[in-house]
């Protein structure tokens, strides 16, 4: 019986385990009511009277080592969690939440994205302008009554440098650098003096498209403009070109679209009409290819101009035109699932 007895200790002593189950298993092996040692405790009452006190004393031994192995064995797991053995040393250290594109950007590489199918290049000007490139190239007249349907910011002693308060005076900066064909749209930023509310801002976002070459027709323009409202807003999407006026084009129209909220039926967002504007175009008037040396006997353009703001709340729906610039990070995780 001694020998068992130094037999399981020294097995009981060499003991390891990988986790909490295999922990477990050991201990039903020899600590149970149906363990090894049970076993031998049940055999001890064979044992002549003269060797119990000392196969009794090892029989403690034994039982004391199981115990206190398992024990070690759980410390030793316990401690190896906690040394973060197991961390996942690719994580970052601390928690780095990711951001969000901002839906207007989302949405301006929308517009971009669609029109670069169509061979539309991109084009940049300057934010502070001269009012050569805003107005006077685009023939506004210098007591043009047009002038007043643009509330402009005006830089301090520089009556001649305002804020741009349209993309369409980056169709000038291309003209004068560039000869036909030309086929660009302008993204950017414009300002406009108006009280902030939810349906103003002094500021906002437009895409300016401009297209110039030998025979080019209002057919052209539509053609183009269905095309990009079908694949902005849907396969069913439908266009009303209605006319209006702008100095740089003739004729001029404006684009409204089937609403896409309500599909055409009529709701709150349309007016109960089933449309909604969304940008404005025409022939780019002779007189503003003839000021941006371009030889208005040889060719013909088409542009346009939409806002972005306005794409965006057709796409998303959002009411106040302030939550694109508070930069409220719950209104920006809205927009995770389109980044
Ligand atoms: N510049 C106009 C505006 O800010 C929009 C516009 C209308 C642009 C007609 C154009 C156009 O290029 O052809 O309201």
């Amino acid at each position: 019986m001694i020998e068992k007895i130094e037999t399981l200790l020294g097995e009981i002593r060499s003991l390891t385990a990988n986790d909490e189950k295999e922990i477990e298993a050991l201990r039903i092996k020899y600590l149970s009511k149906k363990g090894l040692i049970n076993d031998l405790m049940t055999d001890f009452r064979t044992v002549p009277a003269e060797a119990k006190r000392e196969i009794g004393m090892k029989l403690n031994e034994l039982k004391t080592a199981a115990q206190e192995k398992i024990n070690a064995l759980r410390e030793e797991l316990a401690a190896h969690h906690e040394s973060g053995d197991e961390l996942d040393l690719t994580r970052t250290p601390y928690p780095v939440r990711l951001g969000t594109r901002h839906p207007l950007s989302i949405v301006k590489q929308e517009i971009i994205d669609i029109f670069a199918r169509l061979g539309f290049t991109l084009a940049d000007g300057p934010e502070i302008e001269d009012d050569w490139h805003v107005f006077s190239s685009m023939n506004f007249a210098p007591d043009h009554p047009a002038r007043d349907m643009q509330d402009t910011f005006f830089v301090e002693q520089h009556p001649d440098i305002v804020l741009r308060t349209h993309t369409s005076s980056v169709q000038s900066r291309v003209m004068e650098s560039t000869q036909p064909p030309i086929r660009v749209i302008c993204p950017g930023r414009v300002y406009r003096n108006e009280a902030i509310s939810a349906r103003a801002h002094c500021f906002f976002h437009q895409v300016e498209g401009l297209y110039v070459d030998r025979h080019v027709s209002f057919t052209d323009l539509k053609q183009v403009l269905l095309l990009f409202a079908q694949e902005m807003f849907g396969k069913d999407t439908k266009i009303r070109l209605r006319p209006s006026y702008f100095p740089f084009t003739e004729p001029s129209a404006e684009m409204d679209i089937s609403c896409n909220i309500c599909g055409g039926k009529g709701c709150s967002f349309c007016k109960g009409t089933g449309w909604v504007e969304i940008l404005g175009c025409g022939m780019v008037d002779p007189a503003v290819l003839d000021a941006n040396g371009i030889d208005s006997t040889q060719y013909q353009g088409y542009a346009f101009g939409m806002g972005v703001e306005r794409i965006t709340n057709l796409k998303y729906q959002v009411k106040d035109l302030r939550m694109f610039s508070e930069n409220d990070t719950r209104f920006l995780e809205e927009f995770m699932a389109a980044n």
